[in-house]
């Protein structure tokens, strides 16, 4: 910072990405998890309640085949080139988890990875918003303000929608709130 002027730095910012997929065949996706979600996965998550299936790793069911491409194009123009970011990282495993009414996802990040992220393969109002939240601590120092903006926000909400992909930070703490409809929610997320 120079003397004597008056400037302002953001520090540390988080970047939160969001794009919608029009090409990705979710009816297809949805076929595939018919026959695979009642395979016990036995698997430790975030989750409460609803389906969690076994990790995916390299090579991915051909079912993700374009879903992965395009997370993987998403990936380069946005945080490989705000982060700076050597090489080509791609996907390092994924899971699809399908919350049904009352499930929802604990309070959680994703380490020791770099981006994660989440596709809605299905998703409708009420079925579970998408919450970040800021570890700052704000409720402990508060004050009162006019309005919320990225200052004094703690809470970040994502209203999913069906074809929409989120990236964001794997050290960003989350959560999913509890499915309020009949409808499953089916969620494809991943690390990278
Ligand atoms: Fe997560």
């Amino acid at each position: 910072m120079t003397k004597n002027t008056f400037e302002t730095q953001d520090l540390f910012t988080t970047p939160v990405y969001a794009k919608t997929f029009k090409n990705v065949d979710n009816k297809k996706i949805i076929k595939y998890l018919n026959k695979i979600k009642h395979e016990n996965h036995n698997v430790g998550t975030s989750a409460e309640g609803g389906i969690h299936t076994q990790y995916f790793f390299y090579p991915f069911p051909t079912v993700t085949e374009t879903l992965n491409e395009e997370i993987h194009k998403l990936v380069k123009e946005g945080p490989i080139k705000d982060f700076e970011v050597k090489g080509t990282p791609t996907i390092h495993n994924s899971w699809f988890i399908i919350n049904n009414k009352g499930d929802f996802n604990k309070p959680h990040n994703h380490p020791p990875y770099w981006i994660s992220g989440i596709y809605y393969v299905k998703a409708e109002k009420d079925c579970g918003d998408l919450i970040f939240n800021n570890n700052a601590e704000m409720n402990n120092y508060a004050t009162s303000y006019h309005n919320y903006n990225k200052y004094n926000s703690k809470e970040y909400r994502v209203i999913p929608q069906t074809g929409m992909c989120i990236l964001f930070p794997s050290w960003i703490n989350h959560f999913v709130t509890p499915n309020k409809t009949n409808k499953d929610r089916i969620a494809y997320s991943f690390n990278i």
